[in-house]
């Protein structure tokens, strides 16, 4: 602990000034108008990986944009660890919100401002300075391979081929990723489970062509109103989901299951504070890290139709759209569930509109094992680097790619995330903390040095 403690301490700066420069790269995946920037961020991050250490790194291409691979084998007989990340970065708007230029990081109150400070280039960036430290100490005790994507933001949708295409290449043990988020620095916690998804759009089209809302309005249907008159029908009176079958292959939770995750550090009244909420909501017989580590949920997205620029027009707007994504949990099927949200959509439009209903992107969820040799390599790194035992909790975001690392390689994942729930992720001001960054360096040599240890 004490070479890996010595060799941050003596690498900070420069370890910060190569994150800042990861960050400025506005490699948003999700708008074209980014694409040159996301594929120098491909590069970037290439050269980061050779720069460290790394054999065969490559910028593989897709039919979107590429994967980084880079590894070091240091003996075939060892076991291996694949690292997974991801370099695109949500979109940065509303860009009126946020305090300092999302793609000029800023340090304020020993935090990290920018776009992709937490998710994830703050996050995989640790892995290849540990990578380096373990390079540059002689301490790397295991294989050790990158694949870092540039399109986890937007679905994933060409990563799943270039697995299947690539078996023998990413054959490893065990994928490490660090995309996810801890209670706190006081009560480390490592993730035991990841939401499914299913994301969609609805149309609701009335009259052809906007009408004056005065000459035709309370004769012809609006087609906003509908729209929102069906999205309120979604839920009930106890908050659960009304379409017809949705939870019939929900996993029940044990009650010593429940018991278990309740008992994880917090404080309700903190959590209103900070979200600035007088009262949580959800659905009825649940608390909230229920709610959201273990139940699925229907959510607004977005909304739109008719005017929605400076001042008044009169308008019955001829559309009306909203973007819906249900997350999913074991064992729900993001297809099955896409299908019924459609077909009852679609048997819920009243007779005087239209609903046209199109799929997104969708993922499976998981459930990561506790009882496995590389759960016990981050149970006993996070307790030595923290000097406490990891909280197992159920995080309520989505990785879809680790469903299908488990189906097509056959490898389990254990989820090592640094973040903090308030990081602002997908949010204007997104931030690190310097500590959560510093930290996760040195608690992932541990990791492979623990995993090694443990697989003998
Ligand atoms: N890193 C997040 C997922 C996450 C965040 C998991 C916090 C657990 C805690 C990831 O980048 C993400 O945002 N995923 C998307 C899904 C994707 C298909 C767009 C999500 O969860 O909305
Ligand atoms: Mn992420
Ligand atoms: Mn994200």
């Amino acid at each position: 602990m004490q070479t890996i403690k010595n060799y941050v301490a003596q690498n900070k700066q420069r370890f910060l000034d190569e994150l800042f420069e990861l960050l400025r790269f506005p490699s948003v995946s999700a708008d074209p108008a980014y694409k040159t920037e996301v594929l120098k961020t491909a590069d970037f991050v290439a050269q980061k990986l050779t720069d460290a250490g790394a054999d065969k790194v490559e910028v593989c291409p897709t039919a979107g944009y590429p994967i980084v691979y880079g590894e070091k084998i240091i003996d075939p007989a060892k076991p291996t660890v694949l690292v997974y990340g991801h370099y695109d970065v949500q979109p940065a708007d509303p860009l009126e919100l946020w305090h300092t230029p999302p793609f000029e990081p800023t340090l304020r109150d020993e935090k990290i401002y920018a776009r992709g400070a937490c998710d994830d280039k703050g996050q995989f960036y640790m892995h290849v300075k540990a990578f380096e430290l373990m390079m540059q100490t002689d301490t790397l005790p295991c294989n050790i391979k990158f694949m870092i994507e540039g399109e986890e933001e937007v679905g994933s949708n060409n990563l799943g081929l270039f697995v299947e295409a690539n078996k023998q290449k990413l054959k490893s043990d065990v994928v490490l990723i660090s995309d996810t988020s801890m209670l706190s620095m006081e009560n480390p916690s490592l993730e035991t489970g990841l939401r499914g998804l299913s994301y969609l759009e609805v149309e609701v089209v009335g009259p052809n062509r906007d009408l004056h809302s005065g000459v035709y309005g309370g004769a012809v249907a609006n087609p906003a109103t509908i729209l929102c008159q069906l999205i309120a029908s979604l839920h009930d009176e106890h908050n659960h989901i009304t379409i017809p079958g949705f939870y019939d292959d929900v996993l029940p939770l044990s009650e010593a299951d429940r018991a278990a995750l309740n008992k994880a550090p917090f404080d309700l009244e903190d959590y209103k504070k900070d979200l600035g909420v007088n009262d949580v909501w959800g659905e009825k017989g649940y608390t909230t890290l229920e709610r959201t580590g273990t139940r699925p949920t229907l959510e607004v997205n977005g909304i739109w139709g008719g005017y929605t620029g400076e001042g008044a027009k009169t308008v019955l707007p001829s559309k009306a759209s909203a973007k819906i994504s249900m997350r999913l949990v074991p064992n729900q099927q993001s297809d099955k569930i896409t299908q019924l949200f459609t077909e009852h959509f679609q048997k819920i439009a009243p007779s005087y509109v239209k609903v046209k209903v199109s799929a997104h992107h969708g993922g499976e969820p998981v459930v990561t094992p506790t009882d496995s040799v590389a759960y016990r390599a981050a149970q006993k790194a996070i307790s030595e680097s923290f000097g406490k035992e990891p909280i197992p909790t159920r995080g309520g975001g989505s990785i879809p790619i680790v469903a299908l690392f488990e189906k097509e390689l056959g490898i389990k994942t254990v989820l090592m995330g640094f973040g903090l729930d308030s990081d602002n992720l997908h949010s204007p001001n997104e931030k690190y903390d310097l500590a959560n960054y510093y930290k996760g360096i040195e608690t992932i040599p541990l990791f492979h040095k623990y995993f090694a240890e443990l697989s003998k």
